[in-house]
């Protein structure tokens, strides 16, 4: 059964730990040899409805590296299903919206249905990893934030520019307004039942919200993250707010009321912590790519952000944005180590 005082949970609580925690974003996935096999017999949609094997996809990461904390394997799609959109993840290209919202009319088709209902294989799951996991280790749920999720509603896959949901946002406000309020509702639904199975953190990806200047962050986006925030409160588990170059706007996501602020590779975690009120632990933020690169340079760019950190009041060791399929598993190995090793007190 999962403990309450993991070194990731005392991390996300700024309390002291013997070393500092890791995990990976998109550590369940395709650069593992074990997760492909598996592919090969079921799509990603069978894995994330059947909660044996979503349980095998999120703890084997867990089996082959010393991470300190598992993320339930699922997607931050799946929530779409309560709110009448139907979609699925084809070959190559990503996900795939059948009929992608256009229009206030659109809007006004969605409903909220019955994430408890309707999600149920999730939080089942959540249910199996949280019995099976070690103590040590924490388990982290997760949702996309609500830009990130009404992006891909609109645009129907994923977008370079953004151009139908900024348009949605600039030309029916209120419709922007009612689709935005509709994704809160299913998302608090959503995360409140994965806390209740036993998530014991809860990481919100808003993946996309780079796209925008901070002005429109602040008017379009900032209100619903942040009647997320208030709404999980209640349930004293630490929450990550999560974004990729989102530097300009870095503070207003921290108003939004999250306990860690997840920072990608292009911004400094120090100069980010500086600038917030109070101490706010940091997530981050090795590029995805230095997994990649020959031993030599990814240690450099390892050892650069550990030396980042010291400036962080608290520190959870993560990649900048998720994890590539072409990743070597012994880099994934090495870096794991090395963090561990080289922040022991
Ligand atoms: O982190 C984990 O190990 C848990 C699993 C997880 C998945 N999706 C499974 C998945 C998580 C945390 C997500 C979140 C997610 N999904 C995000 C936010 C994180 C991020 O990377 O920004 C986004 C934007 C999505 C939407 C999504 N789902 C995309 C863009 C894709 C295609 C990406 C690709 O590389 O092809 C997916 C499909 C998806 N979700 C895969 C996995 C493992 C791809 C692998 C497959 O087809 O088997």
């Amino acid at each position: 059964m999962t403990g309450h005082n993991s070194r990731f949970l005392k991390a996300c609580r700024g309390e002291e730990v013997d070393c500092t925690p890791v995990w990976f974003m998109r550590q369940a996935g395709r650069y593992m040899e074990e997760y492909r096999k598996l592919r090969q017999d079921h799509t990603l949609l069978e894995i994330c409805a059947n909660p044996e094997l979503a349980q095998e996809v999120t703890l084997q990461p867990m089996r082959r590296f010393d991470l300190d904390a598992a993320i339930i394997f699922a997607d931050i799609l799946l929530p779409l299903k309560s709110m009448g959109v139907d979609f699925d993840f084809t070959k190559g290209e990503g996900p795939k919206i059948r009929q992608p919202i256009r229009s206030p009319q659109d809007v006004a088709q969605l409903h909220v249905g019955d994430p408890e209902e309707d999600l149920r294989s999730v939080f089942e799951a959540i249910g199996l990893v949280s019995s099976s996991l070690d103590s040590e280790k924490a388990l982290i749920g997760f949702a996309g934030a609500p830009f990130t999720v009404a992006s891909y509603m609109i645009e129907g896959s994923y977008s370079r520019n953004f151009l139908h949901t900024k348009l949605m946002m600039y030309t029916h406000p209120a419709a922007w307004q009612k689709l935005m309020g509709t994704i809160v509702e299913v998302t608090v639904r959503y995360l409140s039942a994965q806390i209740e199975a036993g998530a014991q953190v809860i990481q919100l990806f808003d993946s996309w919200v780079g796209c925008l200047d901070p002005e429109d962050y602040r008017q379009y986006v900032l209100p619903y993250s942040k009647e997320i925030f208030d709404r999980l409160q209640t349930f004293s588990v630490p929450l990550i707010h999560f974004g990729t170059g989102t530097a300009t706007f870095l503070d207003l996501m921290n108003q939004a009321g999250p306990t860690v602020m997840g920072v990608d590779w292009k911004t400094s975690m120090s100069k980010v912590s500086d600038g917030f009120e109070g101490d706010v632990p940091i997530q981050g933020n090795l590029d995805p790519l230095a997994l990649l690169a020959p031993r030599d340079c990814l240690e450099k760019k390892v050892d650069r952000v550990l030396e980042d950190a010291k400036g962080c009041p608290s520190h959870i060791f993560n990649l900048g944005h998720g994890i590539l399929p072409q990743t070597p598993v012994e880099n994934v190995e090495a870096v794991v180590t090395w963090v561990h090793d080289r922040t022991r007190r």
